[in-house]
């Protein structure tokens, strides 16, 4: 939806920014920049108000916050001034035929990079009927998009609710993973990259929502089959480690249903 670009920052806007209950909320934790890039996307209306965080991780936070039609929307803003991030990010971007000639000069720019690469990622998925948030804008370091969750409050993730459910319930989940895994690879033409117990929610009349998808990568990516692998294998540890569920099916068979997918896109 939106190009990055660099903010033009006016005087007399900041001090009017520095009034409003946003800066309020995002002032200490983020640099001016970032708080105009809300600012930004509030006199775009795509975000109305800024509301609580919902999690403070080493990269990034996510905020709840309000559409002009008050719709509840997740804020995922990444921290422009983590360096260690550059580093791991790197080996997503590079290789991938989306990014080819990127040149990594500038951490704010590779992370600007960054959050267009997670929309474009969530936007593929969502448009091959991946079960992820719908993706509505992003600009700079910030991406806006479906909260998941009922009445302010986010659906819990795997992680947190798997020790409640009924193993019938944990059976079903695990089916639906598969499921998501299987579209994203056939219909997305992405993998995930990061598929575990924390990247994916637990919605009410057991259903999931497959979040987190910055690092996914295109078929051509050459990781991609070690990605592929690697997801396979997060998720099937924990299916039978930690849940204890018997009908984990091995690597081998989840494989083969991927199969057809990969040898179709050598024809193509
Ligand atoms: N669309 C969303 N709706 C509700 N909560 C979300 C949404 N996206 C992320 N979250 C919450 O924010 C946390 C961090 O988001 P995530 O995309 O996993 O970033 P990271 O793990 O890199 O910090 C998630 O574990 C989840 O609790
Ligand atoms: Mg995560």
């Amino acid at each position: 939806m939106f190009e990055d670009f660099d903010i033009y920052i006016d005087k007399r806007d900041l001090k009017r920014i520095k009034d409003k209950d946003l800066f309020e909320t995002v002032e200490e934790v983020f640099d001016t920049r970032t708080v105009l890039t809300l600012y930004t996307l509030m006199r775009k209306k795509i975000i109305k108000r800024m509301n609580g965080v919902i999690s403070a991780g080493k990269e990034s936070r996510v905020y709840l916050a309000y559409s002009y039609s008050d719709e509840p929307l997740a804020v995922k803003i990444y921290l422009t001034s983590t360096a260690v991030f550059r580093k791991g990010i790197l080996k997503y971007i590079m290789g991938d035929p989306r990014f080819q000639g990127f040149k990594p000069s500038d951490t704010r720019k590779l992370i600007y990079m960054w959050t267009r690469k997670e929309f474009r990622n969530m936007k593929r998925m969502y448009d091959a009927d991946v079960k992820v948030p719908k993706p509505i804008a992003f600009l700079n370091n910030v991406l806006v998009m479906e909260f998941l969750g009922e009445d302010n409050k986010r659906y819990p993730l795997l992680i947190e609710v798997y020790n409640e459910l009924e193993l019938e319930d944990l059976h079903r989940i695990y089916s639906l993973v598969l499921e998501e895994l299987v579209k994203i690879v056939c219909r997305a033409r992405l993998v995930h990259g990061d598929l575990s117990e924390y990247n994916i929610m637990v919605r009410p009349g057991i259903d999931i929502a497959i979040i987190d998808v910055s690092q996914a990568v295109d078929l051509e990516h050459p990781n991609f089959y070690d990605f592929l692998i690697r997801d396979i294998r997060n998720i099937n540890r924990f299916f039978r480690y930690e849940v204890g569920l018997d009908s984990v099916l091995d690597e081998e068979t989840v494989l083969e249903r991927i199969k057809p997918c990969l040898v179709k896109r050598k024809e193509g």
